[in-house]
């Protein structure tokens, strides 16, 4: 869907994207992880425009995002602002209906989107009145969230959005916004520093150093097959956390033992080895259900989980 070829934007003597190509799925959340200054932000907004490269091509369904009016391909792509972007002097209202204006609605259509994607996003309603400073860092960035999803566009593009959350807070959204319908449908690319929450979220990862992309594939590619020493190294400080995060319960099936099932909700074997570490915390029973796309279930304790994620291990060295 989103196609960027060789992409080079230079300040001076600074390379700051340097060469870097990529493609983007339809409905797929690609992430550019990379420590600051390796060059996400300039790639990101050369999507939409906000920065013109100064040579390579982007195209969005074939189409090259050069040969239409800015003002017209960002009515299409949703942005969500490294540290929110919003408005000071604005109201949460104004601050997120620059976008209806811009797309001339009516009064009223502007205002049921409105409504509807505060109550997606649990923000109260008389949050509209608000000015930003008013608001919590986590609130601002729902705010932020919002705005960029107001015209329901297929692309969104996302900097840090998470950025200035404290970790509880923080992986209380990514769960929200892994479970948001709006956003299961969109392509999304998102730009963080932080490993965990690119392992969190993505379908892939772009790990980016010094204006290049030194690797793309999933986070299980990133971990099980390092193209170079640099990417090893970068994850290392915490692989075992990456692993649980990467390792799906359908790559462990096998080594987990049949026995009996109850009626209970199952989660999805394409879920992580970490959400099913997760939801077993929160069960009290001890056990999990799970199930795979054959609709065959089983029944998981802690103990059998990370045994089957050992011989997992044990099967693919770093
Ligand atoms: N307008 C500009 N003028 C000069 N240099 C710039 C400009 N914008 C970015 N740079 C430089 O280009 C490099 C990449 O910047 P960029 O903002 O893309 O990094 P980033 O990966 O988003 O970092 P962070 O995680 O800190 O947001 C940096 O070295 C930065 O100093
Ligand atoms: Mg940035």
């Amino acid at each position: 869907m989103i196609k960027a070829e060789h992409l080079v934007k230079q300040y001076g003597s600074t390379k700051a994207v340097n060469d870097i190509s990529f493609e983007v799925a339809e409905q797929e959340n690609l992430i550019l992880l990379g420590t600051s200054g390796c060059g996400k932000t300039t790639t990101l907004k050369m999507l939409n425009r906000l920065i013109e490269p100064d040579s390579g091509n982007i195209t969005i369904n074939g189409k090259a995002i050069g040969s239409q009016p800015p003002e017209e391909l960002r009515r299409s792509i949703g942005y969500v602002l490294q540290n929110n972007g919003l408005f000071p002097h604005y109201t949460v209202a104004e601050n997120i209906s620059v976008v209806p204006r811009l797309l001339k609605w009516d009064d009223q259509k502007a205002q049921s989107r409105m409504a509807e994607l505060l109550e997606k996003l649990h923000l109260p309603a008389d949050f509209l009145n608000k000015y930003p400073g008013q608001l919590s860092g986590g609130q601002q960035q729902r705010v932020g969230l919002a705005r960029a999803l107001m015209a329901d566009a297929p692309v969104l593009l996302m900097d840090e959005p998470f950025g200035a959350l404290d970790t509880i807070t923080r992986s209380k959204i990514q769960q929200e916004f892994k479970q948001l319908d709006e956003l299961k449908r969109k392509t999304i690319v998102m730009v963080t520093h932080d490993v965990q929450e690119a392992f969190e979220l993505a379908d892939r990862i772009c790990l980016m150093d010094e204006g290049r992309i030194v690797q793309t594939g999933t986070p299980a590619e990133l971990l099980f097959k390092p193209a170079i020493p640099f990417v090893k190294d970068f994850l290392q400080a915490q692989r075992l956390q990456l692993e649980f995060k990467a390792i799906k319960l359908n790559d462990i099936w096998a080594h987990l033992p049949d026995g009996d099932t109850d009626n209970r909700p199952a989660l999805p074997a394409q879920q992580s080895v970490w959400a099913a570490l997760e939801q077993l915390k929160e069960s009290g029973t001890g056990t999990l259900q799970i199930e795979n796309e054959q609709h065959q279930k089983k029944t998981v304790t802690f103990e059998q989980l990370i045994s089957a994620f050992h011989q997992y291990q044990i099967q693919h060295p770093a």
